[in-house]
């Protein structure tokens, strides 16, 4: 299983986006949040900057919408360039339509789950998807505590990626840092969302790869 790590520019200084991605290159994806001040507390960002920070560096997009009707926006995201679409099943109407729909315009197709969303509903949704969120934190904000009690979550989803032979990522974003990232590895976790322990570090590149290598361990 390979590792991946992909640190969260929501951490960044957002004065100096196209720096800040830059000083991560080497990183697998960059993580862009996109909240809507409605299916989460917080507003970041939207288009027209997901299509600036996609010209700005070579490390491609890994875009996760906290947004209410992601079924309308997710392909705005794509056109902008993202080449991975997260969205939230709790906030999508149609989660299989809008997954194929993220496929057939050629980006990689992700559904989170909040921290009280449990994953056996959605087992026969798993063949549709490239990869599947679990979030470790309620979504809303960087530098919160990593909830462990999500760890079963995680080890349960992972058996049933490998009981149906699917080859989708397991993606963990929230709290994850030099002192959770290994539990998350262990529980099957194989992309790894970090903003505040790369953006957080004097030097963001060696952040990545130090957590890499814990991850990979
Ligand atoms: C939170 C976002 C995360 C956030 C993680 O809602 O989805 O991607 O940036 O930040 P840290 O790693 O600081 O918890
Ligand atoms: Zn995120």
């Amino acid at each position: 299983m390979a590792v991946q790590i992909n640190p969260s520019i929501l951490s960044a200084d957002f004065s100096r986006l196209a720096e800040e991605a830059k000083a991560v290159e080497g990183a697998d994806w960059l993580h862009v949040d996109v909240m809507d001040n409605h299916f989460v507390p917080n507003l970041t960002l939207g288009v027209p900057v997901v299509e600036s920070l996609a010209k700005a560096t070579d490390t491609p997009l890994d875009c996760h919408l906290m947004i209410e009707d992601p079924d309308r926006w997710a392909p705005r995201y794509i056109e902008a360039g993202a080449g991975s679409v997260t969205f939230h099943v709790e906030a999508a109407a149609a989660p299989v339509r809008l997954a194929r729909e993220i496929r057939a315009k050629g980006a990689r197709a992700s559904m989170a789950l909040r921290p009280a969303t449990p994953i056996e509903p959605y087992e026969d949704l798993l063949p549709e998807l490239d990869m599947l969120l679990i979030m470790t934190v309620e979504p809303g904000f960087g530098g919160q505590a990593f909830l462990d009690i999500m760890l079963p979550k995680i080890r349960r989803t992972r058996e049933l990626i490998s009981k149906h032979g699917l080859q989708l990522w397991l993606q963990v974003d929230g709290g994850v840092s030099a002192s959770t990232i290994e539990q998350c590895a262990e529980a099957g976790a194989d992309v790894f969302v970090a903003g505040s322990a790369v953006y957080g570090a004097d030097d963001p590149a060696e952040a990545v790869r130090k957590l890499r290598d814990q991850a990979a361990a």
